[in-house]
């Protein structure tokens, strides 16, 4: 299976990209970075989620804020710990003693030209990677994030929380030239989590109990904060191109993050237009294209999600 280490800020939906990853593929390490709560609170969540998972895969605690400015964080939705909502188990094991870049240069080092990197959280970490290690371009296979958006934001009406947690990591990220898959809130808002769903899952096995009631949490946050009624699973879908890529179609285009703006700051801009290839006149030629660009999920991926976190405890003792 492929290896893929996972970055992450967890986070209810880290969570379930944490399974779906350990499911699906080869869960080589995790790597945590500010972002829906605190970098320490974070790091525990995810200590606990690999408890949990009976795995024993590294965990190394990154960045606590952005290279630029002042750390934000989404405790309104996620709660006080970043993962309200069930008692996770005490980890047996803290984190490993070097910071998350170190664990992504050695575990790119030592699966050269397979590893996966997958982003879920702000960029921080990954920016950080290919600043200290140029070569790291060649070790990955691809990089695959959750983040920005072609519709509205969630942060501001423009601009998703992951991109503008920090908006320079995220442009460095995105012209790194490494082979790059991007899914925004657009597409990952259609992919969410209902009563239904957490019924099921509140009638399987401990781990997919604990995962119910973990999203419960997250989907009466998200209906008293955002009126919306599922529970986006927004971090799992960064992981489709590489466990099924029937799931989800994308476009190869152009996506560049706004900077400067005052109310576009941390906003993704989108070459969506079709340009023929005629003299453009007074439009302005589209970017070079740099990422796979998710378009359309699957009616089938929210089901296999869910089925990962109910199967996953066949797994464990
Ligand atoms: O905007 C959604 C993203 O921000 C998700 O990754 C969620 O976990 C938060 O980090
Ligand atoms: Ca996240």
């Amino acid at each position: 299976m492929t290896p893929v280490l996972l970055d992450c800020d967890p986070g209810h939906d880290d969570a379930v990209a944490m399974i779906y990853a350990a499911h699906h593929m080869n869960l080589v390490g995790v790597t945590t970075v500010f972002g829906n709560q605190s970098i320490d609170l974070v790091t525990n969540n995810a200590l606990g989620l690999r408890q949990l998972m009976q795995r024993d895969f590294p965990v190394a605690k990154g960045a606590g804020k952005p290279l630029v400015g002042e750390r934000i964080e989404a405790g309104v939705v996620h709660g006080k710990t970043g993962l309200d909502g069930a008692e996770l188990p005490t980890p047996d094991r803290g984190a490993e003693d070097m910071h998350a870049v170190e664990l992504i240069l050695r575990t790119a080092r030592a699966h050269r030209g397979e590893l996966v990197l997958a982003a879920t959280g702000a960029l921080t970490n990954v920016a950080l990677a290919l600043s200290v290690e140029p070569k790291l371009r060649e070790w990955l296979r691809g990089i695959t994030i959750m983040g920005g958006s072609t519709g509205s934001g969630n942060v501001t009406q423009c601009a998703e929380f992951n991109i503008y947690a920090d908006p320079e990591a995220a442009d460095a990220v995105l012209m790194a030239g490494v082979e790059t898959w991007l899914v925004g809130l657009d597409v990952t808002r259609r992919v969410g989590v209902g009563a239904a769903d957490i019924a099921r899952l509140r009638q399987g096995g401990r781990l997919a109990r604990t995962m119910g009631d973990l999203l419960d949490f997250f989907l009466q946050s998200l209906k008293r904060v955002q009126g919306i009624d599922t529970a986006s699973l927004h971090d799992p879908c960064a992981l489709v191109p590489f466990i099924d890529p029937s799931l989800m179609e994308y476009r190869h285009t152009g996506v560049r993050v706004e900077l400067a703006g005052g109310l576009t700051r941390g906003m993704t801009v989108a070459e969506l237009r079709r340009l023929g290839n005629v003299p453009l006149g007074y439009m302005r030629p589209s970017p070079p294209a740099n990422v796979h660009l998710a378009r359309e999920p699957s009616p089938r991926l929210l089901p296999h999600i869910v089925q990962a976190m109910l199967d996953f405890d066949a797994t464990l003792t």
